[in-house]
């Protein structure tokens, strides 16, 4: 995988640079697909973009998913280009990363452009120009705590998260967003700040909280912003990340102690319960209170912010889903 890597981005930044007018001719690749250079502005220098996104994650492939239906639209970037869900309708052989063409041609532009997205909970999610990152991250699912098989969410879930419209819920209990919510072109506003030559980032992370967050919370320098609150009751208001953490250590040990000792993890897009001695627990034998435990415990640890994506809802999650677990609050904790 590593190497398919390797000759892949080669063969994106070859074609790239040829694109751009730039670099000594050489022959493309036999694998080589012609990328429908989006990115079209002959004054702006890429190269800086281009290694930013060659170090990002955009530029791996996942074999696996990107070689399967249904899975491949998020997984490739030219079926994501081109609204394509089937393998027969790539007419290749190979796959391509998330490259320029997945976000600056096609689909991805129509998307950003439209700046709402469906997302698996909310139908019509104004996100600005983040519609775009919104369209591939999220969770891919409804949840329902009565389902059978105990789905797990996908990997990705910051659309579920950021929005507050994912998770499991505890009946009659009133779930509230935080601000961040309404931030202008959402993910884009703090995942693609400016560059020193003035472009929007690719590195796709936040690269500094002065530049992401300091517009409103003056003088931040941490993305770790000191909690207003001590959220998983040990005594000190922490940072706000590390309050989550506090939360989804408490939420596990519950959900183990729950289990008599057993564990859980995600596998075959299920959340998998085991016992004590390692051994699955059907489906069927997990109470309803436990699965909305792990599920929303998954959740919150693939959105991968751990919380700033929507701190109020992300505390009110865990919290509510330890006390219809446990039957009480978490103790000590300021609760939200
Ligand atoms: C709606 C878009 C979308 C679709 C469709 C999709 N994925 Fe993903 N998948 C993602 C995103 C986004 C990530 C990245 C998560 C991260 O690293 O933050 C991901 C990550 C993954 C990962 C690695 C992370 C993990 O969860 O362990 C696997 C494996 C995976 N997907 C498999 C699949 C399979 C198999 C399918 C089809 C059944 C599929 N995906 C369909 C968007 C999608
Ligand atoms: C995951 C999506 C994504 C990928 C992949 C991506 N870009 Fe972008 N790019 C964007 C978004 C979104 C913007 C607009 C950001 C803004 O308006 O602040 C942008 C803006 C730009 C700009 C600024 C001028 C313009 O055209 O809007 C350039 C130049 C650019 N990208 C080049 C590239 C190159 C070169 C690649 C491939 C190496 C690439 N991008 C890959 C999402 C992406
Ligand atoms: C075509 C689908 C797609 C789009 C559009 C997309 N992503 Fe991704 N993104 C993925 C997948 C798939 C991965 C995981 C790749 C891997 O690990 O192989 C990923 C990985 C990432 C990661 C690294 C995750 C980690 O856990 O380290 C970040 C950060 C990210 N994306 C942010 C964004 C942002 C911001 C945007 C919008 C500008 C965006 N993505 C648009 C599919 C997409
Ligand atoms: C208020 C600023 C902000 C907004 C808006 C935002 N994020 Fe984030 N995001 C963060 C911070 C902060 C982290 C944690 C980074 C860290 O701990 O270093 C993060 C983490 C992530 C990660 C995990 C990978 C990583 O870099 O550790 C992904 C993927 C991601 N965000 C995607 C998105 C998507 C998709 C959206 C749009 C819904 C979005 N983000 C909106 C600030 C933001
Ligand atoms: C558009 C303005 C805006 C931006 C940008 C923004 N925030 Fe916020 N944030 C708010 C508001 C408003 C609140 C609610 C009031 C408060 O907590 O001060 C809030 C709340 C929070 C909280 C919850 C604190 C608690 O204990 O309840 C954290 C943590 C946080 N922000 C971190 C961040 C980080 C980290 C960034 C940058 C990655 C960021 N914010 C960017 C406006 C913003």
């Amino acid at each position: 995988m590593k190497l398919r890597k390797i000759l892949l981005a080669a063969v994106v930044l070859t074609a790239l640079l040829l694109a751009a007018g730039c670099g000594k001719k050489a022959e493309q690749p036999p694998v080589a697909q012609p990328i429908t250079a989006p990115v079209t502005n002959p004054s702006i220098n890429i190269e800086p973009l281009i290694a930013e996104w060659l170090a990002s994650d955009h530029s791996n492939i996942q074999l696996y998913p990107a070689g399967r239906d249904t899975c491949v639209t998020c997984h490739d970037g030219g079926a994501f280009a081109g609204k394509l869900t089937q393998q027969d309708q790539l007419h290749r052989e190979f796959n391509v990363a998330l490259d320029c063409r997945a976000c600056h041609s096609g689909y991805g532009l129509e998307i950003q452009k439209s700046g709402v997205v469906n997302l698996p909970n909310q139908q019509n999610f104004k996100a600005g120009k983040g519609a775009l990152c919104l369209s591939c991250h999220n969770e891919r699912g409804v949840p329902n705590i009565n389902d059978a098989r105990r789905a797990s969410p996908h990997g990705g879930s910051q659309g579920g998260i950021f929005s507050g419209s994912g998770g499991i819920r505890t009946d009659g209990f009133s779930y509230i967003s935080s601000p961040h919510t309404g931030i202008g072109d959402t993910c884009i506003a703090c995942h693609m700040t400016k560059t020193p030559e003035g472009l929007p980032s690719h590195t796709f992370r936040v690269d500094s909280a002065e530049d992401s967050c300091s517009k409103c919370h003056s003088g931040l320098t941490d993305v770790n912003r000191k909690a207003l609150g001590d959220y998983d009751g040990d005594g000190t208001a922490k940072g706000f990340q590390d309050e989550v953490k506090g939360l989804l250590k408490i939420l596990e040990a519950a959900i183990v102690e729950a289990l008599e000792g057993g564990s859980f993890a995600t596998g075959g897009g299920q959340v998998q319960f085991k016992d004590a001695k390692g051994e699955l627990i059907a489906p069927a034998d997990i109470s309803n209170e436990i699965y909305q435990a792990g599920y929303n415990h998954v959740l919150v640890k693939y959105d991968g912010s751990y919380g700033i994506h929507n701190p109020h809802y992300v505390v009110q999650l865990l919290q509510q889903s330890y006390k219809a677990l446990t039957g009480k609050d978490v103790p000590g904790a300021t609760l939200k």
